[in-house]
Protein backbone atom coordinates (compact mmCIF):
# COMPACT_ATOMS: atom_id res chain seq x y z
CA UNK A 1 0.00 0.00 0.00
CA UNK A 2 1.93 3.08 -1.36
CA UNK A 3 1.46 6.14 0.38
CA UNK A 4 3.55 9.55 -1.17
CA UNK A 5 3.17 12.81 -0.06
CA UNK A 6 0.25 13.23 -1.71
CA UNK A 7 -1.14 9.72 0.07
CA UNK A 8 -4.90 10.28 -1.02
CA UNK A 9 -7.21 8.36 -3.17
CA UNK A 10 -9.85 10.90 -4.02
CA UNK A 11 -9.19 14.47 -3.42
CA UNK A 12 -12.73 16.35 -5.55
CA UNK A 13 -12.49 19.43 -5.42
CA UNK A 14 -11.46 20.34 -9.36
CA UNK A 15 -15.51 19.27 -9.73
CA UNK A 16 -15.22 22.89 -8.31
CA UNK A 17 -13.34 24.13 -11.94
CA UNK A 18 -15.02 22.05 -14.41
CA UNK A 19 -13.31 23.76 -17.39
CA UNK A 20 -10.03 22.00 -16.45
CA UNK A 21 -11.87 18.52 -17.56
CA UNK A 22 -13.99 19.83 -20.17
CA UNK A 23 -11.15 18.86 -22.70
CA UNK A 24 -12.01 15.32 -21.71
CA UNK A 25 -15.43 15.60 -22.89
CA UNK A 26 -14.59 16.20 -26.83
CA UNK A 27 -12.53 12.75 -26.56
CA UNK A 28 -14.70 10.35 -28.33
CA UNK A 29 -12.64 8.15 -28.34
CA UNK A 30 -12.59 7.12 -24.98
CA UNK A 31 -16.23 7.34 -25.14
CA UNK A 32 -18.37 4.55 -26.00
CA UNK A 33 -21.66 2.75 -26.56
CA UNK A 34 -22.39 -0.10 -24.07
CA UNK A 35 -23.69 -2.92 -24.58
CA UNK A 36 -25.57 -4.09 -21.22
CA UNK A 37 -25.46 -7.28 -19.59
CA UNK A 38 -27.81 -10.31 -19.49
CA UNK A 39 -29.28 -9.45 -16.20
CA UNK A 40 -32.50 -10.66 -14.70
CA UNK A 41 -35.07 -7.23 -14.15
CA UNK A 42 -37.10 -8.67 -11.36
CA UNK A 43 -36.20 -6.14 -8.49
CA UNK A 44 -38.14 -5.81 -5.40
CA UNK A 45 -38.97 -2.37 -3.83
CA UNK A 46 -40.44 -2.26 -0.68
CA UNK A 47 -40.34 0.93 1.25
CA UNK A 48 -43.19 0.15 3.80
CA UNK A 49 -42.01 1.50 7.28
CA UNK A 50 -38.16 2.61 6.28
CA UNK A 51 -39.30 6.22 6.51
CA UNK A 52 -37.73 7.76 9.40
CA UNK A 53 -35.05 5.21 10.13
CA UNK A 54 -31.44 5.08 9.16
CA UNK A 55 -28.80 3.23 7.26
CA UNK A 56 -25.46 2.01 9.23
CA UNK A 57 -22.35 0.73 7.78
CA UNK A 58 -18.85 0.08 9.48
CA UNK A 59 -15.99 1.01 7.93
CA UNK A 60 -12.29 -0.13 7.67
CA UNK A 61 -9.51 1.66 7.01
CA UNK A 62 -6.90 4.35 8.30
CA UNK A 63 -5.38 7.76 7.72
CA UNK A 64 -1.74 5.84 7.76
CA UNK A 65 -0.62 3.86 6.86
CA UNK A 66 -3.55 2.66 4.55
CA UNK A 67 -4.53 6.05 3.54
CA UNK A 68 -8.39 5.62 3.43
CA UNK A 69 -11.40 4.50 4.58
CA UNK A 70 -13.83 1.46 2.64
CA UNK A 71 -17.34 0.16 3.06
CA UNK A 72 -18.81 -2.69 1.81
CA UNK A 73 -21.72 -2.68 -0.17
CA UNK A 74 -24.08 -5.48 -1.78
CA UNK A 75 -25.18 -4.47 -5.35
CA UNK A 76 -26.40 -6.26 -8.14
CA UNK A 77 -28.60 -9.08 -9.02
CA UNK A 78 -28.33 -10.94 -7.44
CA UNK A 79 -26.79 -8.78 -4.81
CA UNK A 80 -22.32 -8.83 -4.80
CA UNK A 81 -20.29 -7.74 -1.99
CA UNK A 82 -18.41 -4.56 -3.09
CA UNK A 83 -15.33 -2.41 -1.35
CA UNK A 84 -15.97 1.52 -1.82
CA UNK A 85 -13.99 4.28 -0.99
CA UNK A 86 -15.55 6.70 1.35
CA UNK A 87 -15.69 10.31 -0.21
CA UNK A 88 -17.97 13.09 1.11
CA UNK A 89 -16.03 15.29 -1.75
CA UNK A 90 -17.92 13.41 -4.51
CA UNK A 91 -21.48 13.13 -5.63
CA UNK A 92 -21.37 9.81 -7.55
CA UNK A 93 -21.03 6.35 -6.54
CA UNK A 94 -19.66 4.61 -9.32
CA UNK A 95 -17.89 0.74 -9.54
CA UNK A 96 -15.27 0.01 -11.63
CA UNK A 97 -16.81 -2.00 -14.48
CA UNK A 98 -17.01 -4.44 -17.04
CA UNK A 99 -18.55 -3.13 -19.57
CA UNK A 100 -16.24 -4.05 -20.94
CA UNK A 101 -13.57 -2.39 -19.36
CA UNK A 102 -11.07 -0.40 -21.11
CA UNK A 103 -8.58 0.30 -17.80
CA UNK A 104 -9.71 -0.68 -14.93
CA UNK A 105 -7.48 -1.73 -11.68
CA UNK A 106 -6.91 -4.61 -10.23
CA UNK A 107 -10.09 -4.99 -7.64
CA UNK A 108 -10.63 -7.26 -4.74
CA UNK A 109 -14.12 -8.43 -5.90
CA UNK A 110 -14.37 -9.57 -10.13
CA UNK A 111 -15.68 -6.37 -11.99
CA UNK A 112 -19.29 -5.67 -11.83
CA UNK A 113 -21.50 -6.61 -14.72
CA UNK A 114 -23.60 -3.30 -15.71
CA UNK A 115 -27.41 -3.89 -15.27
CA UNK A 116 -29.12 -2.79 -18.78
CA UNK A 117 -31.21 -0.40 -17.03
CA UNK A 118 -29.85 2.54 -18.62
CA UNK A 119 -30.20 6.12 -17.32
CA UNK A 120 -31.15 8.65 -20.34
CA UNK A 121 -29.21 11.19 -21.48
CA UNK A 122 -31.39 13.62 -20.29
CA UNK A 123 -32.32 12.38 -17.38
CA UNK A 124 -31.90 15.11 -14.50
CA UNK A 125 -29.40 12.93 -12.50
CA UNK A 126 -27.29 12.75 -15.75
CA UNK A 127 -27.63 16.25 -16.24
CA UNK A 128 -26.53 17.18 -12.52
CA UNK A 129 -23.20 15.17 -13.30
CA UNK A 130 -22.63 17.73 -16.87
CA UNK A 131 -20.04 20.49 -16.78
CA UNK A 132 -22.53 22.70 -18.34
CA UNK A 133 -26.63 22.90 -18.79
CA UNK A 134 -26.40 22.55 -22.88
CA UNK A 135 -24.38 18.93 -22.73
CA UNK A 136 -24.69 16.63 -25.79
CA UNK A 137 -26.26 13.61 -26.04
CA UNK A 138 -24.32 11.80 -28.87
CA UNK A 139 -26.28 8.59 -27.64
CA UNK A 140 -29.49 9.95 -26.43
CA UNK A 141 -30.73 6.31 -24.18
CA UNK A 142 -27.80 6.61 -22.15
CA UNK A 143 -25.97 8.78 -19.90
CA UNK A 144 -22.18 9.09 -20.37
CA UNK A 145 -20.05 11.24 -17.98
CA UNK A 146 -16.81 11.41 -16.84
CA UNK A 147 -15.62 12.78 -13.08
CA UNK A 148 -11.80 14.03 -12.58
CA UNK A 149 -10.75 14.46 -9.37
CA UNK A 150 -8.08 16.82 -7.65
CA UNK A 151 -5.27 14.48 -7.46
CA UNK A 152 -5.65 13.22 -11.64
CA UNK A 153 -7.43 10.54 -10.56
CA UNK A 154 -10.48 10.19 -14.07
CA UNK A 155 -12.65 7.94 -14.56
CA UNK A 156 -15.49 7.50 -17.33
CA UNK A 157 -18.56 5.22 -17.45
CA UNK A 158 -22.45 5.45 -18.40
CA UNK A 159 -24.94 5.78 -15.47
CA UNK A 160 -27.72 2.39 -14.78
CA UNK A 161 -29.90 1.59 -12.29
CA UNK A 162 -29.66 -1.64 -10.18
CA UNK A 163 -30.47 -2.80 -6.77
CA UNK A 164 -28.50 -1.97 -3.70
CA UNK A 165 -29.40 -4.36 -0.51
CA UNK A 166 -29.77 -2.38 2.45
CA UNK A 167 -30.31 -2.77 6.00
CA UNK A 168 -32.39 -0.28 8.24
CA UNK A 169 -31.62 0.37 11.36
CA UNK A 170 -35.38 -0.32 12.30
CA UNK A 171 -34.96 -4.00 11.22
CA UNK A 172 -36.06 -4.02 7.46
CA UNK A 173 -33.33 -5.09 4.80
CA UNK A 174 -34.80 -3.65 1.22
CA UNK A 175 -33.59 -3.71 -2.06
CA UNK A 176 -33.63 -0.50 -3.60
CA UNK A 177 -32.96 0.67 -6.75
CA UNK A 178 -30.84 3.68 -7.24
CA UNK A 179 -28.48 4.97 -9.95
CA UNK A 180 -24.86 4.18 -10.10
CA UNK A 181 -21.83 5.02 -12.62
CA UNK A 182 -20.55 1.64 -14.35
CA UNK A 183 -17.04 3.61 -14.79
CA UNK A 184 -15.16 1.35 -17.22
CA UNK A 185 -12.03 3.48 -18.29
CA UNK A 186 -9.78 5.45 -15.24
CA UNK A 187 -6.55 6.85 -15.23
CA UNK A 188 -4.95 6.55 -12.08
CA UNK A 189 -1.88 8.38 -10.40
CA UNK A 190 0.79 5.83 -9.62
CA UNK A 191 0.83 7.10 -6.11
CA UNK A 192 -3.06 6.72 -5.68
CA UNK A 193 -3.25 2.83 -5.77
CA UNK A 194 -5.41 1.17 -2.99
CA UNK A 195 -7.40 -1.59 -4.13
CA UNK A 196 -10.77 -0.55 -4.33
CA UNK A 197 -13.71 -1.59 -6.28
CA UNK A 198 -15.24 1.85 -6.52
CA UNK A 199 -16.05 4.73 -4.68
CA UNK A 200 -19.48 5.83 -2.76
CA UNK A 201 -20.50 9.47 -3.68
CA UNK A 202 -21.96 11.44 -0.32
CA UNK A 203 -21.60 14.49 -1.59
CA UNK A 204 -25.05 17.16 -1.71
CA UNK A 205 -25.45 16.27 -5.65
CA UNK A 206 -28.63 14.89 -7.23
CA UNK A 207 -26.79 11.45 -7.82
CA UNK A 208 -25.42 10.81 -4.33
CA UNK A 209 -26.82 8.05 -2.86
CA UNK A 210 -28.25 10.07 0.17
CA UNK A 211 -30.01 12.21 -2.27
CA UNK A 212 -31.65 9.48 -4.17
CA UNK A 213 -32.44 7.54 -0.81
CA UNK A 214 -34.22 10.65 0.84
CA UNK A 215 -36.21 11.44 -2.72
CA UNK A 216 -37.34 7.90 -2.22
CA UNK A 217 -38.68 8.99 1.14
CA UNK A 218 -36.66 6.11 2.60
CA UNK A 219 -34.34 8.50 5.08
CA UNK A 220 -34.17 12.19 5.86
CA UNK A 221 -31.15 13.75 3.53
CA UNK A 222 -29.04 13.75 6.02
CA UNK A 223 -25.78 11.69 5.96
CA UNK A 224 -22.47 11.50 8.71
CA UNK A 225 -19.33 9.77 9.44
CA UNK A 226 -17.58 9.11 13.01
CA UNK A 227 -13.76 7.77 11.87
CA UNK A 228 -12.11 6.38 15.22
CA UNK A 229 -8.20 7.44 15.72
CA UNK A 230 -7.88 3.71 16.06
CA UNK A 231 -8.90 3.26 12.29
CA UNK A 232 -12.79 1.68 11.02
CA UNK A 233 -15.53 3.49 12.55
CA UNK A 234 -18.80 3.80 10.54
CA UNK A 235 -21.21 6.25 7.92
CA UNK A 236 -24.87 6.55 8.64
CA UNK A 237 -27.23 7.60 6.15
CA UNK A 238 -30.56 9.58 7.73
CA UNK A 239 -31.28 10.67 11.61
CA UNK A 240 -29.78 8.66 13.86
CA UNK A 241 -28.20 10.40 16.88
CA UNK A 242 -29.87 12.97 19.72
CA UNK A 243 -28.25 16.16 18.27
CA UNK A 244 -27.91 17.54 21.36
CA UNK A 245 -24.12 17.88 21.65
CA UNK A 246 -23.56 18.78 18.03
CA UNK A 247 -22.04 22.27 17.50
CA UNK A 248 -23.52 23.48 14.06
CA UNK A 249 -22.55 25.78 10.92
CA UNK A 250 -24.64 26.74 8.13
CA UNK A 251 -23.53 25.34 4.53
CA UNK A 252 -22.15 27.93 2.17
CA UNK A 253 -24.41 28.40 -0.56
CA UNK A 254 -22.10 29.28 -2.77
CA UNK A 255 -20.06 25.72 -3.14
CA UNK A 256 -21.38 22.38 -4.39
CA UNK A 257 -19.61 20.99 -1.42
CA UNK A 258 -19.55 20.36 2.24
CA UNK A 259 -18.38 24.16 2.60
CA UNK A 260 -19.19 25.98 5.55
CA UNK A 261 -18.95 29.70 5.41
CA UNK A 262 -15.35 31.05 5.69
CA UNK A 263 -13.17 30.41 8.88
CA UNK A 264 -10.46 31.77 10.62
CA UNK A 265 -7.59 29.98 12.15
CA UNK A 266 -6.55 29.51 15.58
CA UNK A 267 -3.24 27.60 16.53
CA UNK A 268 -3.24 27.33 20.61
CA UNK A 269 -5.51 28.76 21.60
CA UNK A 270 -4.83 32.20 19.81
CA UNK A 271 -5.73 34.10 17.00
CA UNK A 272 -3.71 33.78 13.73
CA UNK A 273 -5.38 37.01 11.91
CA UNK A 274 -5.45 34.46 9.31
CA UNK A 275 -9.38 34.10 8.08
CA UNK A 276 -11.52 33.92 5.15
CA UNK A 277 -9.98 30.39 4.62
CA UNK A 278 -12.73 28.42 2.45
CA UNK A 279 -12.73 25.08 3.59
CA UNK A 280 -14.12 21.60 2.42
CA UNK A 281 -14.90 18.68 4.50
CA UNK A 282 -13.58 15.79 2.40
CA UNK A 283 -13.51 12.30 3.36
CA UNK A 284 -12.08 11.73 -0.08
CA UNK A 285 -8.47 12.79 1.26
CA UNK A 286 -6.65 11.19 4.08
CA UNK A 287 -4.55 14.41 5.39
CA UNK A 288 -5.57 17.85 5.72
CA UNK A 289 -4.47 20.83 3.19
CA UNK A 290 -4.12 24.46 4.44
CA UNK A 291 -3.44 27.04 1.63
CA UNK A 292 -0.14 29.18 1.65
CA UNK A 293 -1.34 31.40 3.89
CA UNK A 294 -2.46 29.27 6.92
CA UNK A 295 -0.10 26.55 6.41
CA UNK A 296 2.82 29.14 6.88
CA UNK A 297 1.06 30.42 10.01
CA UNK A 298 0.84 26.69 11.36
CA UNK A 299 4.32 25.60 10.63
CA UNK A 300 5.79 29.13 12.19
CA UNK A 301 4.07 28.25 14.91
CA UNK A 302 5.03 25.08 15.27
CA UNK A 303 8.75 25.73 14.88
CA UNK A 304 8.64 28.04 17.52
CA UNK A 305 6.28 25.49 19.91
CA UNK A 306 9.11 23.07 19.43
CA UNK A 307 12.41 25.18 20.20
CA UNK A 308 13.72 23.92 23.25
CA UNK A 309 11.53 21.10 23.02
CA UNK A 310 13.01 17.40 22.61
CA UNK A 311 11.68 16.89 18.80
CA UNK A 312 14.29 17.69 16.35
CA UNK A 313 13.42 18.06 12.18
CA UNK A 314 13.92 14.27 10.45
CA UNK A 315 13.93 15.87 6.84
CA UNK A 316 15.12 12.27 5.69
CA UNK A 317 11.45 10.76 6.65
CA UNK A 318 10.06 10.96 3.77
CA UNK A 319 6.70 10.02 4.68
CA UNK A 320 4.99 13.39 5.00
CA UNK A 321 6.68 17.09 4.56
CA UNK A 322 7.74 17.57 8.05
CA UNK A 323 8.59 14.95 10.39
CA UNK A 324 10.44 15.32 13.76
CA UNK A 325 12.12 12.45 15.93
CA UNK A 326 12.33 12.16 19.15
CA UNK A 327 15.02 10.46 21.16
CA UNK A 328 13.57 7.18 20.71
CA UNK A 329 11.34 6.40 18.37
CA UNK A 330 7.82 6.85 19.30
CA UNK A 331 5.09 4.58 19.30
CA UNK A 332 1.62 6.64 19.46
CA UNK A 333 0.31 10.25 19.01
CA UNK A 334 0.14 10.39 23.10
CA UNK A 335 3.74 9.97 23.36
CA UNK A 336 4.03 13.37 21.86
CA UNK A 337 0.88 15.00 22.61
CA UNK A 338 2.54 17.30 25.68
CA UNK A 339 4.61 18.98 23.06
CA UNK A 340 1.81 20.25 20.78
CA UNK A 341 -0.95 22.13 21.41
CA UNK A 342 -4.51 21.71 19.51
CA UNK A 343 -5.34 23.65 16.50
CA UNK A 344 -9.09 25.14 15.74
CA UNK A 345 -11.29 26.53 12.84
CA UNK A 346 -13.67 28.98 14.01
CA UNK A 347 -16.73 29.36 11.42
CA UNK A 348 -19.77 31.30 12.07
CA UNK A 349 -22.22 29.57 13.93
CA UNK A 350 -25.61 31.48 12.97
CA UNK A 351 -25.48 33.36 15.94
CA UNK A 352 -23.12 35.56 17.76
CA UNK A 353 -21.07 32.56 19.09
CA UNK A 354 -18.61 30.98 16.71
CA UNK A 355 -18.74 27.33 15.41
CA UNK A 356 -15.08 26.12 17.00
CA UNK A 357 -13.75 23.00 15.11
CA UNK A 358 -11.01 21.81 17.14
CA UNK A 359 -7.99 19.58 15.44
CA UNK A 360 -6.41 18.26 18.92
CA UNK A 361 -2.75 16.60 18.20
CA UNK A 362 -4.03 13.78 17.04
CA UNK A 363 -6.48 14.73 14.40
CA UNK A 364 -2.93 16.29 12.76
CA UNK A 365 0.04 14.23 13.43
CA UNK A 366 0.98 10.48 12.77
CA UNK A 367 3.68 8.23 13.34
CA UNK A 368 5.57 7.11 10.82
CA UNK A 369 6.54 3.60 9.91
CA UNK A 370 10.20 5.19 11.49
CA UNK A 371 9.31 5.93 14.60
CA UNK A 372 8.67 9.81 14.16
CA UNK A 373 6.25 12.25 14.54
CA UNK A 374 4.87 13.78 10.95
CA UNK A 375 2.33 16.91 10.81
CA UNK A 376 -0.73 15.51 9.01
CA UNK A 377 -1.50 19.05 8.19
CA UNK A 378 0.17 20.03 4.67
CA UNK A 379 0.68 22.82 1.95
CA UNK A 380 -2.26 22.89 -0.36
CA UNK A 381 -0.33 25.21 -2.52
CA UNK A 382 2.30 22.72 -3.54
CA UNK A 383 -0.55 20.34 -4.55
CA UNK A 384 -2.39 22.91 -6.74
CA UNK A 385 -4.78 23.38 -4.58
CA UNK A 386 -4.85 27.48 -4.26
CA UNK A 387 -6.76 29.15 -2.32
CA UNK A 388 -8.94 25.93 -1.13
CA UNK A 389 -8.27 24.39 2.39
CA UNK A 390 -9.84 20.46 2.63
CA UNK A 391 -10.33 19.21 6.21
CA UNK A 392 -9.41 15.50 5.09
CA UNK A 393 -9.88 12.28 7.74
CA UNK A 394 -7.33 12.94 9.80
CA UNK A 395 -8.73 16.03 11.28
CA UNK A 396 -11.98 14.61 11.58
CA UNK A 397 -11.12 11.86 13.72
CA UNK A 398 -13.19 10.84 16.97
CA UNK A 399 -16.13 13.02 16.15
CA UNK A 400 -19.10 12.53 14.57
CA UNK A 401 -20.36 14.50 11.58
CA UNK A 402 -23.12 15.34 10.18
CA UNK A 403 -24.33 16.83 6.73
CA UNK A 404 -27.49 18.04 7.11
CA UNK A 405 -28.96 18.81 3.50
CA UNK A 406 -32.44 19.63 4.71
CA UNK A 407 -31.72 22.21 7.25
CA UNK A 408 -28.17 23.35 4.96
CA UNK A 409 -26.14 22.33 8.01
CA UNK A 410 -22.49 20.76 8.90
CA UNK A 411 -22.66 19.48 12.12
CA UNK A 412 -19.75 17.77 14.69
CA UNK A 413 -19.49 16.48 18.14
CA UNK A 414 -16.83 14.31 20.21
CA UNK A 415 -17.50 10.93 20.25
CA UNK A 416 -15.88 7.49 20.44
CA UNK A 417 -15.68 6.17 17.11
CA UNK A 418 -15.49 2.43 17.89
CA UNK A 419 -18.69 1.88 19.22
CA UNK A 420 -20.65 1.09 15.63
CA UNK A 421 -24.48 2.50 16.99
CA UNK A 422 -27.18 -0.26 15.91
CA UNK A 423 -30.40 1.95 15.97
CA UNK A 424 -31.53 5.68 16.63
CA UNK A 425 -31.49 7.57 19.96
CA UNK A 426 -27.58 7.17 19.95
CA UNK A 427 -26.74 10.26 21.60
CA UNK A 428 -23.07 11.82 22.85
C1 LIG B 1 -11.83 -2.62 2.71
O1 LIG B 1 -12.58 -3.24 3.76
C2 LIG B 1 -12.41 -4.64 3.89
C3 LIG B 1 -13.24 -5.15 5.05
O2 LIG B 1 -14.50 -4.62 5.06
C4 LIG B 1 -10.95 -4.98 4.13
O3 LIG B 1 -10.77 -6.37 4.17
C5 LIG B 1 -10.08 -4.37 3.05
O4 LIG B 1 -8.72 -4.58 3.34
C6 LIG B 1 -10.35 -2.89 2.93
N1 LIG B 1 -9.55 -2.34 1.85
C7 LIG B 1 -8.74 -1.29 2.03
C8 LIG B 1 -7.94 -0.82 0.84
O5 LIG B 1 -8.63 -0.73 3.10
C1 LIG C 1 -27.85 -7.21 6.80
O1 LIG C 1 -28.66 -8.05 7.59
C2 LIG C 1 -28.50 -9.42 7.28
C3 LIG C 1 -29.58 -10.20 8.04
O2 LIG C 1 -29.75 -9.72 9.33
C4 LIG C 1 -27.08 -9.85 7.64
O3 LIG C 1 -26.90 -11.21 7.37
C5 LIG C 1 -26.11 -9.02 6.80
O4 LIG C 1 -24.77 -9.31 7.16
C6 LIG C 1 -26.37 -7.55 6.97
N1 LIG C 1 -25.58 -6.82 5.99
C7 LIG C 1 -24.86 -5.75 6.29
C8 LIG C 1 -24.13 -5.12 5.16
O5 LIG C 1 -24.82 -5.28 7.40
C1 LIG D 1 3.75 26.14 0.21
O1 LIG D 1 3.85 25.86 -1.17
C2 LIG D 1 4.08 27.02 -1.97
C3 LIG D 1 4.02 26.57 -3.44
O2 LIG D 1 4.90 25.51 -3.67
C4 LIG D 1 5.43 27.64 -1.59
O3 LIG D 1 5.63 28.80 -2.35
C5 LIG D 1 5.41 27.98 -0.10
O4 LIG D 1 6.68 28.45 0.30
C6 LIG D 1 5.06 26.76 0.74
N1 LIG D 1 4.91 27.16 2.13
C7 LIG D 1 5.65 26.66 3.11
C8 LIG D 1 5.47 27.24 4.46
O5 LIG D 1 6.44 25.73 2.96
Amino acid sequence: MKIGKVGFLVLTVLLLNWSLSSAWFGDKQRKKSIIPAETTSSWVLNRAGAAGSSIVFPVHGNVYPIGSYNVTLNMGQPPRPYFLDVDTGSDLTWLQCDAPCSHCSETPHPLYRPSNDLVACRDPLCASLQPSDDYRCDHPEQCDYEIEYADHYSTLGVLVRDIFLLNFTNGNQLKVRMALGCGYDQIFPASSYHPLDGILGLGRGKSSLISQLSSQGLVRNVVGHCLSVHGGGYIFFGDLHDYSRVTWTPMSPYYSKYSPEVAELIVGGRATGVGNLVTIFDTGSSYTYFNSKAYQALVSWLEKELSGKPLKEAPEDRNLDRCWRGRKPFKSVRDVRKYFKPVALNFPSGGRAKAQFEIPPEAYLIISNKGNVCLGILNGSEVGMEDLNLIGDISMQDKVMVYDNEKQLIGWAPANCDRIPRSRDVSF
